[in-house]
């Protein structure tokens, strides 16, 4: 065999492997996957089992005045291939490129998409409000627990042992003796065991309470609780927080009106009522002629409930009032009905465009 190896048949058999790759070099752009016939290509035509590897192996058994020669032809094939090849995968990526172009092309013309832009729930707006005209009077914002016991929800309050409060009618209990807290007073002992006095505290929070579901009534909703403990804490002390922060909060020409009332936990208690804001005090619909709107409970801290919360009566006192937010939410937004607040429709909720 090894003398019909010779430099005819080298130069024979590249021109013969260089027609069959330009053949198949010039299907490639209509094979179905171009990358994967490139690689079938490259394996074929420059592999190492390929006749190109093979006829270089062989140089070596040529004469040596024809080495030269067959190496050259050999080395220029191979380069040619190896740049087709090349560029063809050029080529192929470029085409890949335009298609993705204009396949992803941005058509100025279709009419764009709505962006939503974001707005803070009207209720959550009004506590923020409370919250930093309270935390300008110097109070600062706890959360207290919404689950609790008997002992923290009732107990530690002094509501006594048959009070109606405690009745399953509106109080929810939770499997193995829980309890949702129906009021944030609920937290005032926990405030007052963390903190020696002067304790000032706000807590904003949801409360549950076991209620028809209706326009005006909800089963969860927020209430924010004040408690101010310290020496020589007085009634006109509350009397005055309240004034301030209702004129801060609603107007400078809110009144308020004090009735005497009763909560277990404080003594004296009183009901805070506000001059109607929507009547200016006239008499409305709202205010049911009468001028007025109840909005919190307040009082003096039951001396009992200090000991609760490990405070010396002989030495401090102090007050707390509490109020919910929903009706007056209702209020100052014009609301209709209580359940709008809760059902989450955008068309409810776009009203109230972010007022920074
Ligand atoms: N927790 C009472 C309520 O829910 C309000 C209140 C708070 C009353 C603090 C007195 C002191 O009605």
């Amino acid at each position: 065999m090894e003398d019909s190896f010779s430099l005819l048949i080298v130069l024979d058999a590249v021109r013969a492997e260089r027609s069959a790759f330009d053949e198949q070099i010039s299907l490639v752009t209509s094979s179905e996957d171009e990358k994967e016939a490139l690689r079938i290509i490259r394996i074929r035509f420059l592999g190492r089992k390929s006749p190109l590897a093979t006829l270089i192996r062989g140089i070596g058994q040529l004469e040596s005045s024809d080495r030269l020669q067959a190496g050259k032809a050999l080395n220029e094939h191979k380069s040619l291939v190896e740049e087709q090849i090349a560029a063809a995968e050029v080529r192929f990526e470029d085409k890949k490129l335009k298609e993705r172009v204009s396949a992803e092309r941005v058509d100025v013309t279709l009419p764009g998409r709505t962006k939503w832009v974001g707005s803070v729930h009207p209720l959550l707006e009004t506590v923020f409000r409370a919250l930093e005209i309270l935390s300008s009077m110097g109070f600062s914002v706890r959360f207290g627990e919404e689950i609790g016991t008997e002992e923290t929800m009732f107990d530690f309050l002094n509501f006594p042992k048959n009070h109606p409060a405690r009745l399953e009618q509106d109080t929810y209990y939770l499997p193995g003796g829980s309890i949702l807290r129906s009021q944030t007073s609920s937290a005032q002992v926990s405030l007052m065991r963390n903190q020696h006095p002067p304790i000032r505290f706000v807590v904003p929070g949801k409360c549950f309470r076991n209620e028809e579901i209706s326009s005006r009534s909800l089963n969860i909703f927020h209430q924010i609780e004040g408690l101010y403990v310290d020496r020589d804490v007085r009634l006109g002390d509350l009397l005055s927080t309240l004034e301030v922060f209702y004129a801060s909060f609603l107007g400078q020409s809110t009144k308020l009106r004090f009735r005497s009332s009763y909560f277990p936990f404080v003594e004296p208690g009183i009901e805070v009522d506000i001059s109607c804001f929507l009547c200016r005090g006239q008499g409305c619909f709202t205010c049911k002629r009468s001028g007025w709107l109840e909005v919190a409970g307040a009082g003096m801290v039951h001396p009992n409930v200090l000991r609760n919360g490990r405070v010396d009566p002989d030495l401090y006192s102090g007050f707390a009032w509490g109020f919910g937010l929903e009706r007056l939410v209702l209020l100052l937004y014009g609301i209709p009905d209580i359940r709008l607040l809760v059902e989450n429709h955008p068309s409810f909720l776009r009203q109230f465009p972010w007022r920074g």
